[in-house]
């Protein structure tokens, strides 16, 4: 793409539970080649966002410290970056950060303390308490890049450049606004495939088993409208029977969706459900 000759290609510009970076490869293979608009509800960091680089799109997510990141990088990214530059990574330093109230920064400081914390953290993950804080504790990383200017850069030039709705919303708001022709990838917190494997809980509401039948209904009639639909998820027996009327294809991987140290080698097996 002619913008980007001068610039590195865009990518996540956090660590993200759930990334779909290291699956890009199979992702792409299965997209539709031809869409009119592009609609991620569950964005997170965007992996095959940032790959597609759509030139119409609508990304939403129900992290709000996560979504204010996006909109400051579109719209202060060098404010951004001179305040990502001020931080260290230190224990104390990291736990008066993460003691902060975001709602009393400015969207600027706000989505420079979310990307600090996010690069310090233990394993980049994000986990609130009861009361919507966040608490993950410090990971003692050696050099994390806290501020990969180069990158920030061209995801600021890249989210400016395309026809973009950045939303703070719940997936089934956002799930109203596709039609025939547009592409809908939705990649929600998976089902737990073990009592330990649970990564449902990114948010304080979490993502139950109830909200995955919801979810099979909003897929159901967005492909009733005329969307092409791609569904990610692990492989377990409620998925493969909410989706039996649909292609179910296994994809390969040892990623972690595990948390626990020792048991991160060989993952799983993960689906991808597509309508078309
Ligand atoms: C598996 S992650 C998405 C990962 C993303 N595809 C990537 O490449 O990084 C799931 C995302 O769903 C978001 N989420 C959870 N519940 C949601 C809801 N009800 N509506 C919208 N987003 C939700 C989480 O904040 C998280 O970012």
């Amino acid at each position: 793409m002619a913008l980007f000759n001068n610039l590195q290609a865009p990518k996540p510009f956090v660590k993200w539970a759930g990334g779909k970076r290291q699956l890009l490869k199979q992702l792409i293979f299965f997209a539709p080649t031809k869409f009119n608009r592009y609609f991620e509800p569950f964005v997170g960091g965007g992996a095959l966002f940032f790959k597609l680089m759509p030139s119409t799109a609508v990304i939403s997510d129900a992290n709000c410290e996560l979504i204010n990141a996006y909109k400051v990088i579109r719209d202060n990214v060098e404010e951004l970056i001179e305040s990502l530059k001020r931080h260290k990574n230190e224990e104390g330093y990291f736990y008066k950060i993460r003691a902060l109230n975001p709602n009393q920064l400015s969207p600027v400081e706000r989505a420079s303390r979310f990307i600090f914390l996010n690069k310090t953290c233990f394993n980049g993950l994000y986990r609130e308490n009861s009361k919507g804080e966040f608490n993950v504790p410090f990971g003692k990383y050696k050099k994390p890049k806290i501020c990969d200017e180069n990158n920030l850069r061209a995801v600021s030039k890249f989210l400016n450049s395309i026809d973009l709705e950045i939303l703070h919303a719940d997936y089934k708001e956002v799930c109203s606004l596709p039609k025939r022709g547009d592409f809908v990838y939705l990649d929600p917190p998976y089902i737990p495939v073990s009592k330990t494997a649970n990564f449902t809980t990114y948010l304080s509401s979490g993502f139950s088993e109830e909200e995955h039948k919801v979810l099979a209904s909003v897929f159901k009639e967005l492909d009733k409208r005329g969307c092409f639909v791609m569904l990610s998820n692990a492989d377990h027996p409620l998925i493969r029977e909410l989706y039996k009327d649909y292609k179910i294809i296994e994809l390969t991987t040892n990623r972690a969706i595990n948390c626990v140290g020792n048991k991160r080698k060989g993952a799983g097996k993960e689906l991808l459900i597509i309508n078309y």
